[in-house]
């Protein structure tokens, strides 16, 4: 470790591109998606420049935008969480200068059609940016990267994060043409990914199979945990996500299961409480489970 990391990540870039079928000079890597993000709002935003992004979707979106002083319009979902492509290419007259898709999306789970996607990208010049943080949990997999050689303004993040479990070793990567790439390289910095999370990450590769057995396995743990909510009266949206999004009726569920040693994310939408619950193994869900109707059978 004496040396400095490969500012290019070469073997890493190559093992992705074998396993994604993209080719490697499509593939930028990054310290997390989150630094990509950030590069292409400094790349192509100027102070008051339009960026589009459905409503409500992954918070550090707007943390971004404002960071660039740009200005973050919020298209909303209808009242049942489904993105609506249609609002989106109605805001297009805005000229927005980025949008953002997150599919499948945080918080909701809802993974958008790629028909969807094609139609907004039939339609603008924008940077149209693709998060694709959560889908090796999507049923479909139905990915927007073998469609980069088509769309020029077409960018896909993805991330080590999530169904890798690499959270802590920062690291994630983008999908894009050359001219994006290129953009890209000019504002990055040499050695933005260190050398310990390219290892981790060729070792994560060469693992796939096994860590991907979780993978499976949480997605199992997602249907048992959504037909039992579904029973208890809760309200459960389509989730392809590694995470349910859910309205309830009992009061403070966050704050009574946090009591009780679960944690939960609240979100207060439109005066009306909504919850994300991370998706784990199913021995945990059923204890979480077991959680909430300790708590219906307090109301009672
Ligand atoms: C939708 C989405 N995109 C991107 C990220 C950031 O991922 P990374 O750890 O690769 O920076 C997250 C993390 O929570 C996320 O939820």
């Amino acid at each position: 470790m004496e040396l400095y990391p490969d500012p290019e990540s070469k073997t890493l870039r190559k093992a992705l591109s074998k396993d994604l079928g993209v080719g490697d000079r499509f593939i930028t890597m990054g310290n997390g998606s989150s630094e990509l993000l950030d590069l292409l709002f400094k790349a192509y935003l100027s102070k008051g420049d339009v960026v589009l992004s459905f409503d409500p979707s992954f918070s550090m979106y707007e943390i971004y935008a404002k960071i660039y002083e740009a200005n973050f319009i919020k298209v909303p979902s209808r009242e049942d969480y489904f993105l609506d492509m249609d609002e989106m290419i109605d805001r297009l007259d805005l000229n927005p200068k980025i949008i953002l898709l997150c599919t499948p999306n945080n918080p909701t789970g809802y993974q958008i059609p790629k028909q969807d996607m094609l139609r907004l990208l039939r339609k603008t010049n924008a940077l149209v940016i693709v998060d694709e943080a959560y889908m090796e949990f999507s049923n479909t997999g139905e990915s927007m990267m073998d469609e980069i050689e088509t769309y020029e303004n077409l960018v896909v993040l993805r991330t080590f994060s999530k169904a890798y479990g690499l959270a802590g070793a920062r690291l994630g990567y983008m999908i894009s043409n050359d001219q994006v790439t290129e953009v890209i390289k000019k504002v990055r910095s040499p050695y933005h990914v260190n050398a310990l999370s390219q290892r981790l990450g060729l070792i994560a590769l060469s693992k796939k199979e096994t860590i991907f057995q979780s993978v499976e396995k949480i997605k199992k743990a997602r249907a048992f945990f959504k037909e039992a909510l579904e029973k208890l009266g809760f309200v459960v949206y389509p989730s392809e996500g590694n995470f349910l999004f859910v309205s309830t009726v009992i009061k403070d569920l966050g704050e009574r299961l946090k009591e009780k040693g679960v944690l939960i994310r609240a979100f207060k939408i439109n005066q009306n409480m909504f919850y994300r619950i991370t998706i784990r193994k199913q021995i945990d869900m059923a204890l979480c489970l077991a959680k909430i109707k300790e708590i219906i059978d307090e109301n009672e």
